[in-house]
């Protein structure tokens, strides 16, 4: 890749810790080159102490977005001048947009997550009953996605710690109007539950990289053909709640095309133009091949 950096280059970033994993200055410079713009994408490793500081450092560098990833996505919150409601709704921003010197706290996972099921599992309408298992931060811009959509009636939140299941539920029940339904994620639980779910969300942690041989799921006999099983875990693409649904029958969608959308989706509200969001999975899915 030619970089060709002058005194007119946009600065774009992201923040976390650690960051030298981060598939995104890969696809956020290729989209960068592939649209012909002025532009830079670096990886910033930004230590829990230090966040203020870098946050307060964004105006004065004339840095013009950042992303934002772990431990920073709830922290971040309290140094930033507004918060657009999906944010404030989902209590986490990984995006910051430098608009003319105000800092704004956008969140574009919950996109990311639509995008993702739109384009990978061709899921235009959502159905009624949808399970999300986990009760954390990725868990909760999933359920906000789902319980937005006027389409669907149910969202049910399981979680190994149920106390958080329910104050999940608890806050965005207030927000989106919908019926949120807390419940522990034991396996007679979710042997009830998964199977009269149209789609099934894994957004726990287990079955990530290097824990390849966990599911969250511990009887297969749950998933069924006309249902649509998806991971946000992207390393492995295909983690093993998605192998055994797809041997079920399932329709599957992995968390590769997420990362790509919420990404392609910062980038355009950073440059005001359309950031080409297929190219940014393509070099995604290279890397991963
Ligand atoms: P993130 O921001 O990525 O969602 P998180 O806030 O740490 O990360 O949440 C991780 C989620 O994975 C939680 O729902 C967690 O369950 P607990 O609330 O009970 O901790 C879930 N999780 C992690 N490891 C798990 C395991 N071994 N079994 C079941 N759930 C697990």
């Amino acid at each position: 890749m030619k970089i060709n950096i002058n005194g007119k280059t946009s600065v774009f970033g992201v923040i976390g810790d650690p960051i030298e994993h981060s598939l995104s200055p890969l696809m956020h410079n290729s989209a960068i080159a592939m649209m012909g713009i002025d532009a830079v994408y670096i990886p910033f490793n930004v230590k829990p102490q230090f966040l203020e500081n870098a946050i307060s450092s964004i105006i004065p560098l004339n840095i013009k977005g950042l992303n934002v990833t772990v431990p920073h996505k709830t922290e971040v919150m309290k140094y930033l001048d507004r918060l657009t409601d999906v944010a404030k709704a989902v209590g986490a921003v990984n995006t910051i947009i430098n608009d003319d010197g105000a800092l704004i706290g956008d969140n574009t996972d919950v996109y990311g997550f639509e995008m993702c099921l739109k384009k990978d599992g061709d899921v235009e309408i959502f159905p009624e009953r949808i399970s999300i298992l986990g009760a954390g931060g990725a868990a909760r811009g999933v359920a906000y996605a789902c319980s937005m959509r006027d389409e669907v009636r149910e969202v049910i939140v399981l979680n190994r710690t149920f106390s958080k299941a329910e104050k999940l539920v608890e806050e965005l029940s207030h927000v989106t109007g919908k019926t949120l339904v807390p419940m522990p994620a034991d396996k007679e639980t979710l042997n009830r539950m998964l199977p009269p779910s149209g789609l099934v969300v894994n957004a726990t942690s287990v079955g990530m990289y290097p824990d390849i041989s966990s599911s969250p799921v511990l009887d297969t006999d749950v998933f069924h053909d006309g249902q649509v099983i998806c991971d946000i875990i992207y390393n492995p693409l295909e983690t093993k709640f998605l192998r055994e649904a797809s041997s079920r029958g399932a329709r599957t969608v992995g968390g590769l095309a997420m990362l790509a959308y919420q990404g392609a989706r910062s980038l355009s509200l950073w440059t005001g133009e359309d950031a080409p969001a297929n190219v940014m999975l393509d070099v995604l899915r290279e890397k991963f091949r």
